[in-house]
């Protein structure tokens, strides 16, 4: 008797169809399972037979054999657990076959029968849908999350005695849409309202320019001048996620098991900020289970690292590449992935030790060496990263009693999103989602200089000595500068406030 369940497995952000074949043989009671099974699924075993057991029943005294096809992956995770159980129900004839046609079945078992959450669950109802399911059986925990993934029935189910008792009299109902959630991004991030700030024009533009291009940013200055302020705020300017990117963000939250916040979490940009003990693991991902790390949880968000020179120097150094590429690979021994990772990077940083280096009020008590040597924890590579290096100087005491308010957060966003319109117009059906995106041909096409923009530009080059790729991100900011000011064309101005961020690696302490 022989018994087949179509479920799934995850691998990096991908799901792939597995087919969980169970078949009950004559023979000594034996339970095994094949098709490169990790210990987890190995472990299965032990809860589908308490589970089935402590739901009313009898395990089959038999010989079962479970085969996960294909046998060439390697399979991690207790999703198998519920269409094992449910496959040997099925075998003996406990549940009609046809009960589960053109249906996926994924989650974990405990001994009592209940269904416990797992990862990845909206990749793997992504996969279902492109496969031409009609259906996919997830535990209750997961339920709002696989709703994410439309033109599916999603069920989500609480415990095995009640689903199998659903399938049986076909009373088997899917999950209702979810009411509408309205919760505006101002309501979230009413804490941290741009109003706030004092002074900081500069520090002010260069976050409204990096918030409508996509651009990385870096904050220098004394202590108390207000970046890690600033920096807290990005997420009430920044424009929303798109469709696409927002899938894209639940895949990964989903995989890393961070979605159980259901499709509201998504109606906003991550915003990572892992302290400076981050390990490259944690930053990077991998894992003996390939969870995503801190670079691909901010994936179309914004990964903020406060205390730059603090954090370590081979985590830094292994940004380089996610950061340049927009996705990260990670080799293990069992296997080797690709994650995507396509974040802002937004840092601050003292000029030095003691934090008073270059202000006009304070004496820097730093040894010359000791200035040079904490500049050099960021490494020349990482700083051509960065777009946009801002220089913030210390409020005066005059700018900070004033009562007049700053421009909110909502007037900022307002012209953040109008210049990503224009951004998402030029790049339509394109990969590229927003000026930081684009690639060298792009920027060919579309960062073309009027004539004194670009004799202008010439000087600024050599003046600085800027580096091909520091070249092709001035070309990006100044055209969302541009966009900024609604303009498609690339002037004087635009290209001049783009280098004036460019200054700051250029300058020996
Ligand atoms: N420009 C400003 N406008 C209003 N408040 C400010 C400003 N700068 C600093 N403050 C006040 O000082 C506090 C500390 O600022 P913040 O933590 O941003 O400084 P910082 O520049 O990150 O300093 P450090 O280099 O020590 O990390 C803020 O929470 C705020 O109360
Ligand atoms: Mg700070
Ligand atoms: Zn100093």
């Amino acid at each position: 008797m022989l018994a087949v369940i179509q479920s799934s497995a995850v691998l990096g952000v991908d799901a792939y169809r597995v087919d969980v074949e169970v078949d009950l043989g004559r023979g000594m009671m034996v339970f095994s399972t094949v098709g490169q099974p990790g210990t987890s699924v190995c472990e299965a075993r032990t809860r589908v037979k308490s589970a089935l057991e402590n739901c009313g029943f009898a395990f089959p005294q038999r010989r079962v054999t479970v085969n996960l096809a294909p046998a060439n992956l390697r399979k991690d995770g207790t999703a198998f657990d519920l269409p094992i159980a449910l496959g040997i129900l099925v075998a003996e004839g406990k549940i009609p076959e046809t009960a589960l046609a053109d249906t996926w079945v994924a989650g974990e078992l405990s001994l009592d029968g209940r269904i416990r959450g797992i990862r990845g669950v909206i990749p793997m109802a992504v996969q279902a849908r492109r496969e031409g399911a009609r259906r996919i059986i997830v535990p209750m925990d997961n339920a709002r999350e696989a709703q994410m993934v439309g033109d599916l029935e999603i069920v989500g189910a609480h415990h095995l005695l009640e689903l199998v008792k659903a399938l049986v009299d076909g009373g088997l109902s899917p999950l209702p849409s979810p009411a509408a959630e309205v919760e505006t991004q101002t309501d979230l991030n009413r804490d941290f309202d741009m109003a706030d700030v004092r002074g900081q024009s500069l520090a002010r533009r260069a976050l409204e320019i990096a918030a409508a291009g996509g651009h990385n940013l870096l904050f220098i200055g004394p202590p108390g001048a207000g970046k890690t302020m600033l920096a807290r705020r990005l997420p009430g300017v920044i424009p929303p996620l798109c469709a696409e990117e927002r899938l894209e963000c639940a895949v990964i939250a989903s995989v890393a098991g961070l979605a159980e916040l259901g499709r509201k979490a998504f109606d906003h940009r991550p915003f990572r900020a892992p302290h400076h003990s981050v390990t490259e693991a944690a930053l990077m991902g991998g894992g003996p289970h390939g969870r995503p790390g801190e670079v691909s949880l901010a994936h179309h968000g914004v990964l903020f690292l406060d205390e730059l020179p603090e954090f370590k120097r081979s985590a830094l150094e292994a940004l380089r590449q996610p950061l340049e590429d927009g996705d990260v690979v990670i080799s293990r021994a069992q296997y080797t992935m690709t994650l995507p990772s396509r974040f802002m990077l937004v840092a601050s940083m003292n000029p030095c030790p003691c934090g008073y280096h270059g202000h006009p009020r304070q004496a820097c008590t730093c040894a010359l060496t000791a200035v040079r040597s904490y500049r050099n924890r960021i490494s020349g590579p990482l700083m051509d990263r960065i777009d946009l290096q801002v220089p913030v100087e210390s409020v005066s005491p005059l700018e900070m009693r004033s009562d007049s308010p700053g421009e909110s957060s909502a007037a900022v966003r307002s012209r953040a999103i109008a210049a990503r319109d224009r951004q998402h117009r030029r790049f339509k059906g394109g990969p590229t989602l927003c000026n930081a995106q684009m690639r060298p041909a792009t920027i060919r096409k579309y960062c073309a200089l009027e004539p004194s923009a670009s004799a202008l530009f010439a000087r600024a080059i050599d003046r600085l000595a800027l580096s091909g790729r520091a070249h092709d991100r001035v070309l990006k900011v100044a055209r969302t500068i541009a966009d900024l000011a609604g303009s498609e064309r690339l002037e004087d101005e635009h290209i001049a406030e783009a280098i004036q961020f460019r200054q700051l690696d250029r300058e020996a302490p």
